[in-house]
């Protein structure tokens, strides 16, 4: 491999001292405001899972700045999307202070960030109230840099957008690297991809096929069979000719023609394709599918699970995904990967002696599964390759005819007039 293009981790620099950007996925389930009118993170997931990079970085003495997006607030401030649930949550797990600012760019900011002491953090609020975030706005990227020495991603579960903080920032900053959750993340899905076990199983649920396709054509060129539960079930029974009951969910048309294509894969690649025989009340897998599905999980040498086999939320539901979660979870020599947020959550439902018995829950959702769809993400890739100062000073000038000079003037006086983005 060209040395230009190694990925560097965060190991790889001298971080002392150094101001280093940690791009985190800190867009977490928020509770609606209590008493005090004071929202709570409701899974912590991804800030624990970002916890080792983190610390390493305060170990080590960086001035540490953290940028992440919360929800999808269309470039507007909007409190039920604000930063400062997962920061208040970052200080307690840390047990250390943590300073929020109240925007992710500007001045203020760039004084803020000057004022950070070695090992110190800086939580900046959320980077989608820009427009210019999801936009991969070029200038927005140069102000980001302002407060950049080092740009480290631990972001797998954004990896896969192309915006400003995921993309653009990297390709202009020229020390850049991925923090310890990516380098795991990488690691158990580049097994899957070049290193599988055999048997390989897939095991999918949740309610769209048409969403998955792409990832699912991808994987069966690599697996030895697949298992559906979830609602998702009844597009590949329909396409099959069955008639779903009509107090089940029914399938939309997309999905059945997803699950038609799918099905013409399989078979053609003679792989065993296992769908319910029976359910519960249609909402969970029935006693003879999970019978079935255990019996043929039992051999498996790897797996890759997305998307609950029922309705899990409710308890009477939880069964199928419960009893499959524990058949695995007692598999010895079976490498067990989840991905996507409500599968993680269902594994941890099932507590955490199972859920420590599975070697990788993905932080990722659509990212994992592109990332097993197109063999990388951008927002990895970008850190082999984007560093090309020339031509990124050429690309600024052909894509924003504004002067950097007249974008700012364009900002200061949405700022003045109490707002940011397109307020
Ligand atoms: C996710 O939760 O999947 C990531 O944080 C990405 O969020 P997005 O789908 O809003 O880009």
């Amino acid at each position: 491999m060209n040395k230009n293009n190694r990925l560097k981790t965060i190991r790889d620099f001298t971080i002392r001292g150094k101001r280093v950007f940690l791009r985190l996925d800190f867009n977490t389930p928020l509770s609606q405001p209590d008493s005090n009118g004071i929202r709570h993170v409701e899974d912590d997931t991804r800030i624990r899972e970002a916890l080792p990079t983190i610390k390493y970085a305060m170990e080590q003495g960086a001035k540490i700045i953290i940028g992440s997006h919360v929800g999808r607030p269309n470039g507007k401030v909007n409190e039920a999307f604000s930063i400062v649930p997962a920061a208040t949550k970052l200080a307690e797990l840390l047990n250390a202070d943590v300073t929020v600012s109240d925007d992710c760019i500007g001045e203020g900011i760039e004084y803020k960030a000057s004022q950070i002491q070695n090992g110190q953090i800086l939580v900046l609020e959320n980077l989608r109230y820009h427009k210019e975030e999801e936009a991969n706005d070029t200038q927005f990227s140069k102000y980001l840099s302002r407060v950049c020495d080092i740009y480290i991603t631990d972001a797998f579960g954004t990896a896969h957008r192309k915006h400003a903080s995921t993309y653009g920032l990297p390709s202009i900053i020229p020390d850049r690297g991925c923090g310890f959750l990516i380098e795991k993340e990488i690691k158990y899905f580049d097994s899957m991809l070049h290193t599988p076990g055999n048997p390989f199983y897939l095991i999918l649920g949740g309610a769209k096929v048409s969403d998955k396709i792409q990832t699912i054509q991808a994987l069966l060129k690599r697996v030895q069979g697949v298992v559906v539960g979830g609602a998702m079930a009844y597009a590949f029974m329909k396409a099959k000719g069955e008639t779903i009951p009509s107090e089940w969910k029914q399938p939309a048309p997309e999905d059945v023609q997803a699950a038609k294509e799918i099905l013409a894969e399989a078979e053609r690649r003679n792989l065993p394709f296992l769908l319910p025989t029976d359910t519960n009340s249609g909402f969970d897998i029935g006693p003879n599918t999970i019978k079935s599905y255990k019996e043929f999980l039992a051999g498996a040498k790897m797996v890759f699970w997305n998307g609950p086999l029922g309705w899990f939320e409710k308890e009477p539901y939880a069964t199928g995904t419960k009893e499959v979660a524990n058949l695995l979870a007692s598999l010895s020599g079976c490498v067990k990967i989840v991905g996507g947020g409500d599968t993680v959550s269902a594994i941890n439902q099932c507590g955490t002696e199972i859920a420590s018995k599975f070697d990788h829950l993905s932080t990722g959702g659509g990212a994992a599964l592109e990332y097993l769809e197109n063999e990388g993400l951008p927002g990895i890739e970008i850190l082999k390759t984007g560093y090309r100062p020339q031509s990124a000073d050429l690309a600024w000038d052909e894509i924003n005819s504004k002067t950097e000079a007249e974008w700012a003037a364009e900002k200061a006086d949405k700022f003045n007039k109490g707002g940011r983005g397109d307020q």
